[in-house]
């Protein structure tokens, strides 16, 4: 039978008001009914003195609907109804909050008259992470309650508060122990015994203050840097400067119509598309839920380098043991050093203690000796990007890691089903492929090898939403989702350069766009010897294009000792960290298209520069998708999203494609095959994406 998600239940001359609607009862259209129902109906109840609203399972409401907010069904006033209809109810009404009080779930609370949270409630307005803004009144209210400046912060960053922080700030009134239904109850008891007034937090004055056009001014002047053209936080900003200077009524009605502007923005629409493609990333076809998981309690790293320290740190840091080995003393005691020296790092600026540098590190044993790895549950090898060192590797772990434990490789080329048949256990073993600095970057790509036993690739998806990341499933392919679609990406950034663009051109074109960091920059950062390295590593195999001049900026400069950043020039000259426009690289790229008879041009188009570097990434991605290495397009967005800084909103890469409209994209392809007369192949749009276009579908469907 169906439960009612609203429900009014009393206790003595108390009501109880319950919100059961899983799994995190947000506030869709049958819960605002629900509510407003209840609230109604309690109005004229004489035998009830006071109300206590509350919620069953994990966690007090998170939030409005987010599904809901593409359907007709969606209307924020239903919320901001329900928000008044508690506010002049008449009768004190209690929020007891627990779990993640959130979006209109604190919009909620704060229109009650009290609120009292348990001690483990988070509370935030996140709206502005889904390019919204609170649209149920947070604008309007929270600077009422707790003041403009911590208001504005709490808006601005999207970012919960604790129970302790919001007490301080005067947003909780009471953090109780025990059930925290019951306490709310006790609390509303003594609020009618001493005739405490129902609080109208709509009713309270924001005290005029010379200061406040300081910290208007202020944001906005922070906004212009930080928020890279995000549409919602200057709206926050005016928002709540409608609650300093209007009456309630007139700010909510601000309030109401930029929310509205805010939810029919792009940027909303690719930050939802983000928030739902993120939490589908978990779901496997065919994978069953119900699988027995192998419980990964100790975890093993082979190679304490710039991986397997980073690595290490995100076990360290969940309270899991890791046992770090190396080759020889000196690198190991090197390994261990660049650990405790980060952490020392982190409490100097305040973030962890000293006590907590001793006991992460207290959790992390160095080791010369493969039998340490016995009691792993999980080993990780982070060893050089070399075949044959990594299948000495896993064959070494097939031998000495326990039966059922797990081994995996973090290789970022080579081939996982190779080192999976070197371990001589292929069932066990799996990629799990972190991005530098490991220890920061959200992006985990796992790798499912042609027999990676089901039960492992659960395993390791659960222990990745433990360490805090952001799985995405890869099938076996040359660089996996992420680098084999930056491939064409850089194929194309180092054409222009040959044809006579600049690498600071490419990259405020890419950068205006919204990537964090254009290719060059990127190149210069993450080590041009290093892509040139596994240029090389193909070039070996076989597996490069036929084509003499593909990615030989990289390879030239490689060559001529400019690696980057770490040798103070690549694609720039380093000034500090400042990248500088290097003459000799213009003389560099024209020699090489002179080389290869490319023909150098005075001028080329920032359009064309985008759309050379965007559309063979989206071909590739459509590639990806069609030959089943990626399960869905919102899988790839996240990778993009979370390992190589695209903006969040555009929604990743398939995504904005989808904007553009697919049609588009294969007609600039066709255009470009022609431009670049297109011998190598390097244009024809995939199968997948021409039938796509065709069809007048979007990637989302497929
Ligand atoms: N609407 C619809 N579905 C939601 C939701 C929401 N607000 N919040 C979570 N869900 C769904 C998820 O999609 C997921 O569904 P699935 O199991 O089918 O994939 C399920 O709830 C569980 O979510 P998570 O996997 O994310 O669970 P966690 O425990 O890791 O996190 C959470 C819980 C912290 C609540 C997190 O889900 C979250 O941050 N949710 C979004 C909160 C938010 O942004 N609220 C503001 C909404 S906008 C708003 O309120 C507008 C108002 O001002 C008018
Ligand atoms: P690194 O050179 O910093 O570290 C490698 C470490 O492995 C060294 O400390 C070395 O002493 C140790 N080592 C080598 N052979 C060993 C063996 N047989 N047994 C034990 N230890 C051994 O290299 P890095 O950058 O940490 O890369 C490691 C792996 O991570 C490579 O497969 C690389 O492709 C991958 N990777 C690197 C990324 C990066 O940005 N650096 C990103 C993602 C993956």
């Amino acid at each position: 039978m169906n439960h009612p998600v609203v429900s009014v239940a009393r206790r003595g001359d108390l009501a109880v008001v319950t919100i059961d609607s899983p799994p995190v009862n947000a506030l869709s259209v049958n819960v605002r009914k629900g509510l407003l129902t209840a609230f109604n109906g309690l109005v004229g109840d004489a035998g009830v003195a006071g109300v206590v609203l509350a919620c069953a399972g994990r966690t007090f409401v998170a939030g409005s609907d987010i599904a809901e907010f593409d359907s007709p069904v969606f209307d924020e006033s239903d919320l901001n109804d329900v928000c008044a209809a508690i506010e002049s109810l008449g009768k004190p009404v209690v929020c007891a909050l627990h779990g993640t009080t959130l979006g209109g779930g604190l919009e909620l609370a704060m229109a009650c008259h009290y609120r009292v949270a348990a001690p483990n409630t988070r509370l935030g307005l996140p709206e502005v992470t889904l390019g919204l803004l609170p649209g149920a009144g947070g604008t309007q209210r929270l600077p009422r309650l707790i003041g403009v400046a911590d208001a504005l912060e709490i808006i601005l960053s999207g970012s919960p508060v604790s129970a302790d922080k919001a007490q301080r700030l005067g947003l909780v009134d009471a953090i109780v122990d025990g059930d925290v239904l019951d306490q709310a109850l006790h609390f509303t008891r003594a609020l009618i015994a001493r005739q405490a007034p129902c609080r109208k937090t709509s009713e309270i004055a924001i005290a005029p203050d010379g200061g406040l056009t300081t910290l208007f001014a202020g944001a906005r002047q922070g906004l212009a840097k930080k928020s890279r053209g995000a549409f919602a936080p200057a709206k926050i900003v005016d928002c709540v400067e409608a609650a300093v200077n209007l009456p309630f009524a007139e700010g909510l009605a601000v309030e109401r119509r930029m929310f509205v502007e805010c939810m029919h923005s792009p940027q909303s629409a690719a930050l939802r598309h983000a928030f739902f493609a993120e939490r589908e990333t978990g779901k496997i076809p065919g994978l069953d839920k119900n699988l027995a998981l192998p419980a990964i309690g100790r975890v093993g790293i082979v190679g304490a380098g710039t991986m397997g320290g980073g690595i290490a740190m995100n076990f360290l840091n969940a309270g899991i043991p890791v046992v770090l080995l190396e080759v020889a003393a000196d690198a190991l005691a090197r390994g261990l050093a660049n650990i405790r020296k980060h952490y020392e790092a982190t409490a100097s600026k305040g973030r962890m203690t000293l006590e907590e540098v001793d006991q992460r590190m207290a959790l992390c044993r160095g080791s010369l000796d493969y039998a340490d790895f016995g009691d792993c549950d999980l080993v990780i090898e982070a060893v050089f990007e070399n075949m044959d060192i990594k299948k000495a590797v896993l064959a070494r772990l097939g031998e000495v890691c326990r039966p059922g434990a797990i081994i995996a490789t973090n290789t970022s080329s080579l081939d996982v089903d190779e080192l999976a048949l070197a371990s001589g256990r292929p069932a066990d073993v799996v990629g799990m492929h972190f991005f530098s600095p490991a220890n920061v970057m959200r992006l985990l790509e796992v790798v499912r090898g042609r027999e990676t036993a089901p039960a492992v690739l659960a395993a390791v998806l659960a222990l990745a939403r433990k360490i805090r990341k952001v799985a995405v499933v890869s099938g076996v392919c040359f660089g996996f989702i992420g680098n084999r679609m930056l491939e064409g990406y850089l194929r194309e950034s180092e054409f222009l350069l040959m044809e006579g663009a600049t690498p600071s051109q490419i990259d405020r074109v890419l950068e205006s766009f919204g990537m964090a960091m254009g290719p060059c920059r990127m190149m210069d950062m993450a080590g041009i010897d290093v892509g040139a390295k596994v240029l090389g590593e193909r070039a070996k195999e076989g597996t490069l294009p036929a084509d003499p001049s593909y990615r030989m900026p990289c390879r030239t400069l490689a060559e001529l000792g400019r690696h980057g950043q770490k040798t103070g020039a690549g694609y720039y000259r380093y000034d500090g960290r400042t990248p500088v426009h290097d003459p000799e690289v213009d003389r560099i790229m024209a020699e090489l298209a002179s080389r290869f008879g490319i023909a150098r041009r005075q001028e080329i188009s920032d359009e064309e520069i985008f759309e050379r570097c965007f559309y063979p990434l989206v071909n590739e991605g459509a590639r990806i998708l069609e030959e089943g290495i990626a399960y869905r397009a919102g899988d790839i967005d996240i990778v993009w999203l979370n390992g190589y800084g695209f903006p969040s909103v555009k929604g990743g890469p398939m995504h904005a494609a989808d904007v553009i409209g697919l049609p588009r994209v294969v007609a600039r392809l066709g255009h470009y095959a022609e431009q670049c007369k297109d011998r190598h192949d390097y244009w024809r749009a995939a199968d997948l994406l021409s039938r796509l276009a065709a069809g007048g579908h979007r990637f989302a469907d497929a």
